[in-house]
């Protein structure tokens, strides 16, 4: 599981600006994320690939709902206000695979994969909040969002002594 770090905290305290009907969080993990966003939405659904994970922040986290699943591929029919992720987001280790780390060959392929998988389950007003680091090739992740007529706006930076994170919003 992936303990809440600096870059947990960081969305955290991001999305509690943030209110609505319907909340997705891809790749929940500890629960942290999810847990604040029941505070603003009515309905909040995780999902995340490892299964002990979930397993354990359901203790936490009760009455939201948790798919272990890749990204958004086993939601269907519903569609969301807001929609977060905490990708992994550093380039591939090859002496160690990590899939709570380990965001592509250049850091940013899951988070694109991520990104795909939920622009169908997004409502019509709705905000996509993905937090991206320096040490990932964000121009990758920029082409495709102008290439399907997105529009990025950075809301947040945050200065770690080995990368720069920045939250963008992705809306339609
Ligand atoms: C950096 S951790 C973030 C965890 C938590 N949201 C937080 O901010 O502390 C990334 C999480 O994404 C999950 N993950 C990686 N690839 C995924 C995928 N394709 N679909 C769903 N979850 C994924 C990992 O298992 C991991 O729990």
């Amino acid at each position: 599981m992936y303990l809440p770090s600096d870059d947990s905290i960081f969305l955290c305290n991001t999305v509690n600006h943030y209110h609505g009907q319907q909340a997705l969080e891809i790749g929940t993990s500890s629960g942290i994320i999810l847990k604040e966003l029941s505070k603003n939405f009515r309905i909040v659904i995780g999902t995340d690939i490892d299964f002990d994970s979930l397993k354990h922040s359901q203790t936490v986290l009760k009455s939201n709902g948790l798919i272990c699943c890749d990204a958004a591929s086993a939601i269907h029919n519903i569609v969301f206000d807001l929609i977060v992720t905490n990708p992994p987001y550093l380039p591939d280790n090859p002496n160690h695979v990590d899939r709570t780390l380990d965001g592509g060959p250049t850091g940013i392929e899951v988070s694109i994969h991520i990104l795909s998988s939920v622009l169908d389950k997004l409502s019509e007003k709705g905000k996509i909040l993905m937090v991206v680091s320096s040490l990932s090739e964000k121009k990758k992740l920029e082409d495709f969002i102008f290439e399907n007529n997105l529009v990025i706006k950075q809301i947040a930076q945050k200065k770690l002594f080995y990368e720069s994170l920045e939250i963008i919003e992705i809306s339609r």
